[in-house]
């Protein structure tokens, strides 16, 4: 294998490997692209792979972004006389992956687009240029010779409507783009060390993939059929050979358990309008925090069946408003009609504006839902700008507060349902009194807690159990950093009241609240006990929970003769 990594400034590099006979990956490596959408969270940069196959025809699959256009360029011209081209696979037209089509066309005008039929009608949208192409779709193959045929299979959803995987049944290769990737940077072109790359593998599912778990399981069925396969080569991150089967395996099963859950909420997006896809995104990623399942539907393309069928077994509905004009729009008002005709009393609904700069109102089709009789389960979300972190954690908050009111009777019914005995006895572990506060770029929040205890001396460490719907667990990611203030036994009341507080998505928990800020940036309660500036180490599922370990930098205590605050409870079946 060869690796040659070009630096063309600090934090964009381009790496080329051999994977296989014939079967080069030309990596973009974005070192520290910036969190503007949800998935990439966890800050550990991202790359954009691309792919040469060199039977006696030759295929690129997918480009790069356009960020990369010079660098990529060069590249592949080193690589290959663009001239020597014949097909250009478009896994889905995401600008990140097809943002350079366009000028690979300029130098190989003889190559013919494969890719699906919405990526074709989309990438006509991109390119503003006739090209050659051929529509592509489950069961159909292309054979470029040297035993390289290339066999597809539709895979809608993930995470564009127009997706396609790819599979060399000469060297065993699998091409699926976005499924199976992750945000993460470095060197490796394989998942050598599973353990580093775990948790972003997941974070990346649960932002993208597990909103579209049907989609994951249909595509992954699919999958079976074709011949073995030896490497997943995604378009994010390392590629899957070394942990091929443990990796696929988690798809299978996280997206199993999404469609158990016992209700899902129907989020209807318009795919590359505005910013539809990424508000529907978090929206749908603070739903699933609270055990919910989301169907998500891009509007430009969904069958209308299929439209009526998932708003027909939908608890909840998610709205992003429609542009007035252009493309699709006859597709895009019969599903909006259908949606209406479909939905029924007993539903709630959100809706959101996207920042299209043609968006349909929200008014006066949210007031045809009502007359229907759905609840509003949000106010309405209107975008008036670029969306940044601030944004993302409204939407997510917004989804959050939806599915927590899908969930409330559940959850009263458990509260209710005692195993007295059991109960009783769980609710005698009693905890402290904590607020934990976390600052992250332009976001931050606040949590009530008392499931802290200490972990470990060396490091100072302790753990927390933080419910999957809390709005801090976002902020609580591994090298996050935040506050831990204990309260004061007989001078909690006022900070606990505000705390526990039911707030308004995106609201600011620290308005009329004292507050210092620490070294790490969080904020510090002027009026709590004592403070531990604290990072997260590690994290833990427990099912409704996630344990997170963190270790201890810094902490001071107002008092020294004070005592912490400690929460009693009757039942161990709720806080
Ligand atoms: Fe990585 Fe959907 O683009």
């Amino acid at each position: 294998m060869v690796t040659t990594p070009i630096k063309i400034e600090k934090r964009l590099t381009i790496q080329t490997v051999d994977i296989e006979p014939d079967t080069t990956t030309i990596r973009s490596l974005d070192w520290d692209r910036d969190r503007f959408d949800i998935e990439f969270g966890l800050q550990n940069g991202t790359t954009y792979n691309s792919y040469l196959i060199r039977g006696e025809k030759t295929a690129l699959v997918d480009t790069s972004h356009a960020k990369f256009r010079q660098l990529y360029l060069d590249t592949l011209t080193g690589l290959i006389d663009p001239q020597e081209i014949d097909y250009i696979i478009i896994s889905h037209t995401e600008p990140d992956h097809s943002g350079l089509v366009k000028d690979v066309l300029e130098l190989a005008p003889q190559a013919v687009v494969l890719g699906a039929k919405t990526a074709i009608k989309f990438l006509e949208d991109l390119v503003h240029q006739p090209f050659e192409y051929k529509f592509v779709k489950s069961g159909e193959s292309v054979d470029l010779g040297k035993g390289h045929i290339i066999d597809f299979i539709n895979a809608p959803n993930l995470h564009w409507p127009d997706t396609i995987f790819s599979y060399d049944r000469g060297t065993g290769i699998l091409y699926t783009c976005d499924a199976f990737g992750m945000h993460y940077c470095d060197n490796n072109a394989f998942d050598e060390e599973l353990s580093a790359i775990e948790r972003d593998y997941r974070f990346y599912y649960e932002c993208l993939m597990a909103p579209n778990a049907r989609s994951v399981i249909s595509a992954m069925k699919r999958m079976k059929k074709l011949g073995e396969i030896n490497t997943v080569a995604n378009g994010h991150g390392p590629l899957l050979r070394h942990n091929l089967k443990e990796m696929l395996n988690r798809y299978w099963d996280w997206s199993n358990a999404q469609t158990k859950a016992e209700k899902n909420v129907a989020v209807f997006y318009v795919s590359d309008y505005g910013y539809s896809d990424r508000v529907s995104q978090a929206i749908a990623h603070g739903i699933i925090k609270t055990g919910v399942a989301v169907e998500m539907v891009d509007l430009r393309s969904a069958d209308n069946n299929e439209v009526h069928e998932i708003v027909s077994r939908a608890a909840g509905i998610v709205l992003g408003m429609p542009p007035l004009s252009g493309n699709n729009l006859k597709e895009i008002t019969t599903n909006i009609g259908t949606i209406l005709a479909a939905s029924k009393e007993k539903q709630v609904i959100g809706m959101f504006e996207s920042y299209g700069g043609d968006d349909e109102p929200i008014d006066p089709l949210l007031t045809k839902f009502r007359e229907v009789g759905l609840k509003k389960a949000f106010p309405s979300i209107r975008i008036k700008d670029n969306p940044d972190e601030a944004t993302y954690q409204l939407c997510e908050e917004s989804g959050t507060d939806l599915g927590q009111l899908l969930s409330r009777d559940k959850i009263v019914k458990q509260i209710k349902s005692l195993d007295t005995d059991l109960d009783k006895a769980l609710g005698r572990i009693s905890g402290g009194l904590y607020i934990i506060t976390a600052k992250k770029g332009d976001v931050s929040s606040a949590m009530l807690a008392s499931w802290v205890s200490q972990a470990s001396f060396e490091p100072p460490g302790f753990t927390i159990a933080v419910a999957k719907d809390r709005a801090i667990e976002s902020l609580m990611q591994v090298r996050d950093r935040f506050v831990l203030n204990v309260l004061e036994e007989g001078k909690y009341q006022n900070l606990m009241k505000h705390f526990l507080k039911r707030f308004k998505p995106g609201a600011d928990r620290f308005a009329g609240v004292n507050t210092q800020t620490a070294n790490n940036g969080s904020p510090i309660l002027t009026d709590a006990l004592a403070y531990l500036e604290c990072e997260v180490v590690t994290r833990m599922e427990c099912r409704d929970h996630w344990i997170v370990y963190s270790k201890v930098s810094d902490g001071r205590v107002s008092d020294p003769n004070a005592l912490t605050a400690v929460h009693h409870r009757k039942v161990g079946n709720h806080y």
